[in-house]
């Protein structure tokens, strides 16, 4: 599914953002996109900060600091854009595993930076903050009230969605929306796509256009499994740290230049197929 066209004035060359407090004037130029074919929702997952870092000759920790400034760049890039929907993952399932050094590190930075100074900024630019993933035991308390709090602040905003996927993972995903419906009593007979899709954890949210991996990773890594099923998928050789708007605009030129079919010949009208 595409987006509409972006704001006037966003379609050619650079423009404005559309920043409430009229604060960032950014020109990215935007000469080589079709104003008329901008995917929706933009997905990426983050990878290669620990790379980074030891390319540099620093602590794999600071991979994870200098990721942060990436996703806000990345962040304002995509409200540039005009995409309404942008998810990143932050943290899976799987990353309880690492030293405990750099969990408490990426849990600090996910809510001291992200939640709590960055939120503001967000929120001043008119986007709305989400969360999918578990709430188990492992997540801090702290840390969850920090979630619900952006949450709750950034509620109505009308910009751009973005969502964090924290304690993530695209198969618990799909075993927590099977739990929620056999608990909703729903028989098995009427269970069908669009039942599992009203049970993920915000379904709200449109399946991704397109999905980013950046670090030269060619794998998704249990990320939004079940949504991405006809997602473009793009992956770039940049370490995460090293990714700006300007990489998030090429690789929606990328998926511009694709021919998405959703499983047709293409010359059937697509409108109402997943995307
Ligand atoms: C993968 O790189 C990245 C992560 C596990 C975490 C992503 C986190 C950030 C970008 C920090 C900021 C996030 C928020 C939401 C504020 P890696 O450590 O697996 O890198 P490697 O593959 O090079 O080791």
């Amino acid at each position: 599914m595409l987006a509409a066209p972006p704001a006037p004035g966003l379609s050619t060359g650079g423009y404005r953002t559309r920043s409430e407090a009229g604060d960032t004037v950014l020109a990215m130029d935007l000469s080589g996109l079709d104003p008329n074919r901008m995917p929706r929702h933009v997905a990426c997952v983050m990878d290669g900060n620990g790379r980074w870092a030891t390319q540099q000759g620093l602590p794999r920790t600071e991979g994870h600091r200098a990721g942060e400034v990436a996703l806000f760049d990345a962040a304002q890039g995509a409200l540039e854009l005009g995409l309404p929907w942008f998810t990143v993952y932050a943290f899976s399932t799987e990353n309880w595993r690492r030293p405990g050094d750099e969990v408490r590190f990426l849990l600090n930075v996910i809510a001291d930076q992200l939640l709590t100074r960055r939120r503001d900024e967000l929120h001043r630019l008119g986007v709305r903050i989400r969360f999918i993933g578990r709430r188990d035991w492992r997540v801090p308390r702290w840390v969850a009230r920090r979630m619900d709090e952006a949450t709750r602040l950034t509620e109505g905003n009308k910009n751009m969605t973005l969502t964090v996927a924290f304690n993530y993972g695209g198969r618990a995903e799909i075993v927590d929306a099977v739990r929620s419906i056999v608990e909703a009593g729903v028989p098995a007979a009427r269970i069908n796509e669009k039942t599992v899709s009203a049970h993920l954890y915000d379904p709200s949210i449109p399946d991704p256009d397109l999905v980013i991996r950046t670090s030269g990773e060619y794998r998704i890594s249990n990320f939004l499994i079940w949504e991405l099923a006809y997602s473009e998928l793009v992956f770039t050789d940049v370490l995460w740290p090293d990714f700006r708007r300007e990489h998030l605009r090429d690789a929606i030129a990328e998926f511009q230049a694709r021919n998405r079919r959703f499983g047709t010949t293409g010359g059937a009208d697509l409108d109402g197929l997943p995307g």
